[in-house]
């Protein structure tokens, strides 16, 4: 039964969800919102690859060679497991409930509406805050290649306020240690340029913003303004191109593999490669996107499980071999670029084939841009429909049919600290919350379907995970430990052909605040001893609670300065729900009634 209306956990039946979804602020909609059906399976898992394939494998993969090492391919086939396990949660759902919204209408039906609400404001990490990380990719890429063709942008117009400014500091500090300009990064050395070239505004601050990553966020909102319909073409045609191009890295690339550089493997033994968990993780996102196109589908129910499964499987299996082709042209310790892809070509002297690249990527940003900039307005239509957002977020354009004012909200959200910000930081904040809201969705399956009986079109396969729970949580312990070991050992192979094993020193870091480091591991300890404890007693139904363990332990690998800032966020939305939301909710206004 659900509880009482003034309740937080007061829960939309997924019936009355189906039988009558709100009209929007202007009173379009109804039981189909006023949005236009044209999507097929085909555009759907074309809408997932376009939102997959993206800033993560173009760009942020560089960083996390460099410190995993070729083992980085087996945190991409663990991360897809991971994702696996939510997609087959989130497809279930989509079965069930085939209304915009994604996580946060499912979250709805299963553990009530402020859980609702978080969920609604953690997808602001996976959407917007994910689109600020791919604009910015995109500048770099894109300037990168009005370089080569003769065209320099000034550099304070490329880059953001943040990077130029830490650069700066950083190569001034050099100076001042008596060290040459040469011992400084190029990317150290270019913030600096932008810095010291950039107008004076007041008070040594200087204007240095990234203009391509605001105009890129601009002109992609535009196009996701005119329409759904507009948005899919293009989207279709950028998926193929991207596919050839992904196609081509991998088959020229594999003849330049030198299979000595797959040696050592974990350079860095596995913290090395759990550094990349955040960039990894960030590759992934997307195979959800889709979800909050359910109003959009011809037959959701039917193609959105199959177009989310199609879309995580030809992109887990590209980028497992992108990951070894990459690694094994060159060492994994030149790596640490930001444009991995293209560079790898220039340096084994391809220099027309890493231009293309540098094109192609261009190219495969947008697409990402485009169904992010496409979901983030859904979402909010939707919480506004539900009163939990001031009703002209739910306002649809009368000629459009797309939802007009949420779509500039999210343009303005996006662009704007696009032109400022530091990549790294945004990484991590989109995959900690898009990690979150994985988890509830897996959560929410066991909520609303444990024994996986639902007469849903599509349902997560059914088995009991009493044993194997704790049996296969025992087993991967076990095999982190041992692949640690593994990890922390170099091969080495001398002209006369003797061999053998070197232990290395794995990367240390000065931990600031130690206990404080440990709080997200003691929390994911405790949570699976609950949950293997419940799954026992319940028997409850393996996949899902798979997902939830998978998508906690890669949380509690990003550290708890990102689980503050995390954190702080989701205060910042409950002040929000408090003073708003609870007040404003149609469930809230049929108790008053
Ligand atoms: N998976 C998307 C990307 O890598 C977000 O750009």
């Amino acid at each position: 039964m659900p509880p009482t209306n003034n309740s937080l956990f007061r829960r939309k039946t997924i019936a009355a969800i189906l039988a009558n979804p709100p009209a929007d602020a202007e009173g379009h909609g109804g039981s189909g919102g006023g949005l236009a059906r044209h999507l097929t399976v085909r555009d759907l898992t074309g809408l997932g690859i376009a939102a997959i394939i993206g800033a993560g494998i173009f760009s942020t993969i560089g960083q996390a060679s460099l410190n995993g090492g070729p083992a980085v391919s087996l945190l991409f086939v663990f991360t897809a497991i991971a994702c696996a396990f939510s997609a087959l949660c989130y497809a279930q759902f989509a079965a069930t409930i085939p209304v915009s919204g994604s996580a946060y209408t499912y979250a709805y039906t299963s553990f009530g509406e402020l859980a609702a609400w978080i969920i609604g404001w953690a997808l602001i990490m996976e959407y917007a805050v994910g689109n600020i990380v791919v604009a910015i990719s995109w500048s770099d890429y894109f300037t990168g290649l009005l370089d080569s063709v003769g065209l320099h942008m000034p550099r304070w117009l490329t880059m953001g306020t943040q990077s130029a400014h830490t650069g700066y500091e950083a190569v001034m500090a050099l100076m001042q240690a008596g060290q040459p300009l040469a011992a400084a990064s190029p990317a150290q050395l270019e913030a600096y340029t932008a810095w010291a070239n950039a107008p004076e505004l007041f008070d040594g601050l200087r204007l240095v913003i990234d203009l391509p990553a605001f105009l890129i966020t601009v002109a992609i909102t535009a196009l996701v303004y005119v329409g759904i319909k507009e948005s899919k073409n293009a989207s279709n045609l950028l998926v193929v191109l991207k596919l050839i191009i992904v196609a081509v890295v991998i088959v020229v690339g594999a003849f330049y593999v030198k299979p000595e550089n797959w040696s050592p493997f974990a350079p860095h033994g596995i913290g090395g490669v759990l550094k990349g968990v955040s960039a990894v993780f960030f590759a992934y996102i997307g195979f959800d996107a889709i979800s909050t196109t359910a109003e959009e589908c011809k037959n959701p129910q039917r193609d959105l499980p199959k177009a989310m499964m199609y879309a995580l499987i030809i992109c887990t299996v590209l980028y497992v071999i992108i990951t070894l082709v990459l690694t094994g042209m060159v060492s994994y310790k030149e790596l640490g670029v930001g444009d991995p892809l293209s560079f790898v070509f220039a340096k084994v002297g391809l220099p027309k084939l890493s231009a293309l690249v540098a094109v192609s990527a261009v190219f495969a940003m947008a697409s990402v841009l485009l169904v992010f900039q496409l979901g983030q307005p859904r979402i909010w239509l939707t919480m506004s429909r539900d009163g939990l957002l001031p009703p002209v977020f739910a306002r649809v354009h009368p000629k459009y049919h797309t939802p007009s004012f949420s779509t500039i909200v999210t343009g303005i959200f996006v662009g704007v600290p696009a032109l400022f910000l530091n990549m790294d930081l945004v990484v991590d904040l989109t995959s900690i919350g898009t990690l979150f809201a994985f988890a509830l969705v897996c959560g929410g399956i066991l909520i609303i379907d444990p024994y996986g009986k639902s007469d849903a079109r599509f349902t997560v396969p059914y088995i009991s995970g009493r044993w194997l729970v704790p049996v296969l949580l025992l087993a991967s312990i076990y095999l982190l430990k041992t692949y640690n070991a593994a990890g922390n050992h170099e091969f080495w192979l001398d002209a006369s052909g003797q061999h053998g094993w070197l232990v290395k020193e794995p990367i240390t870091e000065k931990v600031i605040g130690g206990f404080a480091h440990q709080i997200p591991t003691m929390v994911f300890i405790l949570a699976s001893l609950a949950l293997v404890v419940v799954t026992f007693r319940k028997k409850l139904s393996l996949l899902p609670v798979l997902g939830l363990l998978t998508n906690m332990y890669l949380m509690t690998q990003l550290g708890i300065n990102n689980w503050t800032m995390f954190a702080i966020w989701l205060l910042i939305g409950l002040a929000i729900y408090f003073t708003y939301g609870y007040k404003h909710s149609k469930l809230n206004k049929v108790a008053v009634a």
